[in-house]
C-alpha cells in the first residue's frame, strides 16, 4: 500500500487550515512539512510555532523534513510541536547515530534524507536505527523542480540494503503520476508531492492518480 504525503510547501500559506482539511478529505495519508532555514538550503519556510498550531487542526501523520544546519538543536522543538516523524540530512549531523537515538528517545520515528549526490553507503552502520529513508529526487530547497531519474537506481539499492527490515522508502521532488510509477516500481513506499497535487486545485483526482 502506497502512502501519499502532500507537501505543504505548495499550499496557499494564507489558508493553511483550509488546505489541510481539503487534503484530508481528498485522501492524503500523511502531511509532509518542509522546514527550511535559508542556510542549509537557499529558501525559508516555517518553524515549530506554525507546526504546533497546525497540529491543533489535524490528526494526519506529521512527516517533518528538516532542511536545516543545526537539527540537533531543533529536534526537541519539532517534537514538542507535534511531529510524528523527523527526517534529517546526514550532512548536518556530526553524530548521526546519536541524533537518531535522540529522536527515538522521544518515542518518535526517525528518517534519513539522501540528497541526489549523497551515497546510500551512509546508511550502512545506522540502518537499524532508521524508520524511513527519504530519497531526494531533486536538490532540496524548492518545489516544482524536474525529477532526477539518476535517483531511480538508488531506490533499488536502498531497498536491497533494507532487506526484511520494516523501513519505509520515501521519495521527494518532481513526483507526478509518471515519476510516481517509476519510483513505485523501484521500491518506494511513500510519495511526497507538492506542485503536482496543488497546481490545478483538483486534490482528489491528483492524489488518486498517484496511487
Ligand atoms: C524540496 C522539498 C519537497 C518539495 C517537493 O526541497 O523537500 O518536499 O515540496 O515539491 P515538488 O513535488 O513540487 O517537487
Ligand atoms: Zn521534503
Amino acid at each position: 500500500m502506497v502512502i501519499i504525503a502532500p507537501s505543504l510547501l505548495s499550499a496557499n500559506f494564507a489558508h493553511l487550515s483550509r488546505e489541510i482539511s481539503s487534503l484530508t478529505q481528498a485522501g492524503a495519508d500523511w502531511l509532509h512539512l518542509d522546514v527550511m532555514d535559508g542556510h542549509y538550503v537557499p529558501n525559508m519556510t516555517f518553524g515549530p510555532m506554525m507546526i504546533k498550531q497546525l497540529r491543533q487542526e489535524s490528526d494526519l501523520f506529521f512527516d517533518v523534513h528538516l532542511m536545516v544546519d543545526n537539527p540537533d538543536q531543533m529536534i526537541p522543538w519539532y517534537i514538542e510541536a507535534g511531529a510524528d516523524l523527523i527526517t534529517i540530512h546526514p550532512e548536518t549531523c556530526p553524530h548521526l547515530d546519536k541524533t537518531l537515538q535522540t529522536i527515538h528517545s522521544y518515542g518518535k520515528k526517525a528518517g534519513i534524507a539522501l540528497n541526489p549526490s549523497t551515497t546510500e553507503n551512509v546508511l550502512e552502520y545506522i540502518l537499524d536505527k532508521v524508520d524511513l529513508v527519504l530519497i531526494m529526487t531533486v536538490n532540496p530547497g524548492f518545489g516544482g523542480q524536474k525529477f532526477l531519474s539518476s535517483q531511480l537506481p538508488k531506490i533499488s539499492k536502498v531497498k536491497d540494503l533494507i532487506g526484511k527490515r520494516s523501513i519505509l522508502i520515501e521519495v521527494d521532488g518532481g513526483i507526478n503520476s509518471d515519476t510516481a510509477k517509476s519510483c513505485r516500481e523501484a521500491g518506494a513506499d511513500v510519495l511526497v508531492a507538492g506542485s503536482f497535487i496543488f497546481n490545478n486545485g483538483n486534490y482528489v483526482a491528483n492524489i488518486q492518480s498517484l496511487r
